[in-house]
């Protein structure tokens, strides 16, 4: 006699570690972007206003540099082990890596780079083919076009969603973030009392001690890899 069981929910929530391996800076890390640039000139509102130009230049090279780059074994393992549970990705990332790897539900926090969006009405999102915004660039309201990021100071509109997603894990795996940047960090927080949680990062996060969570302290390939053996087994 079989008895029809639901896939466990595997939650995955990545930062900009998950995509190192791909040859994408993360921002904090030593010779991160966050060294290179000050937030306060290409990640505000008031960049934005202040000089919209640099601001268009900042993300075309971070799209550029997305274009130019492949999801990596880490990105390949979270897309592989639909075939095991029910998984939701919820990234950090503005990359499109976790969708070209083949994972088929990835909520992007903080926006995503391959889009624009209008600046007087945040509902007019845009693709955009090749990988560039120009300045002169309009929606179709006639205001210039901006990327589909969520900016320092700005609301994190997909905070509700995930949080319900997170809530209804069984495992949630968290790779590749410092968990410096708020509401995001603040996600882990809402597991249930059951949910098994596993990090994988290979340098120096702000875990939260109040958590049971066990640290898989390797880079996001060997690491993915390593869970994917135990969570798979069970
Ligand atoms: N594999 C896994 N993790 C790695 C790897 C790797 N190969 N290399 C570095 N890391 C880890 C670092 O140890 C660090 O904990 O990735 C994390 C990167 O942290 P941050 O640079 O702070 O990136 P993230 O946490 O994603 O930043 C959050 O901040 O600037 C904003 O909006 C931006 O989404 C971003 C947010």
């Amino acid at each position: 006699m079989y008895t029809l069981l639901p896939m466990k929910k595997l939650v995955v929530f990545t930062g900009a570690g998950v995509s190192a391996e791909s040859g994408i800076k993360t921002f904090r890390d030593s010779g991160g972007l966050w060294e290179e640039y000050d937030i306060m000139d290409v990640a505000t509102p008031e960049a934005w206003h202040r000089q919209p130009e640099v601001v268009l230049e900042f993300y075309n090279a971070r799209r550029k540099q997305v274009l130019e780059s492949e999801p990596n074994q880490g990105h390949r393992i979270i897309a592989e082990l639909e075939s095991h549970f029910d998984v939701d990705v919820i990234t950090q990332n503005i990359d499109d890596l976790h969708e070209r790897a083949g994972s088929t539900r990835a909520m992007h926090l903080h926006g995503e780079i391959r889009k624009s969006k209008s600046s007087i009405n945040p509902n007019l999102i845009y693709p955009i083919s090749g990988d560039k915004i120009a300045w002169g660039e309009t929606c179709e309201l006639g205001s210039q076009l901006r990327p589909h990021v969520v900016w320092f100071g700005e609301e994190v509109p997909m905070m509700p969603p995930a949080e319900r997603l997170v809530n209804e894990a069984n495992i949630f795996i968290i790779v590749g973030t410092s968990l410096n940047v708020y509401p995001a960090a603040l996600l882990v927080f809402h597991v249930r009392k059951d949910c098994k949680i596993y990090l994988v990062d290979p340098g120096d996060p702000i875990i939260p001690s109040q958590l049971n969570i066990t640290w898989i302290k390797e880079k996001a390939g060997e690491g993915m890899r390593m869970v994917r053996d135990e969570i798979i087994k069970v």
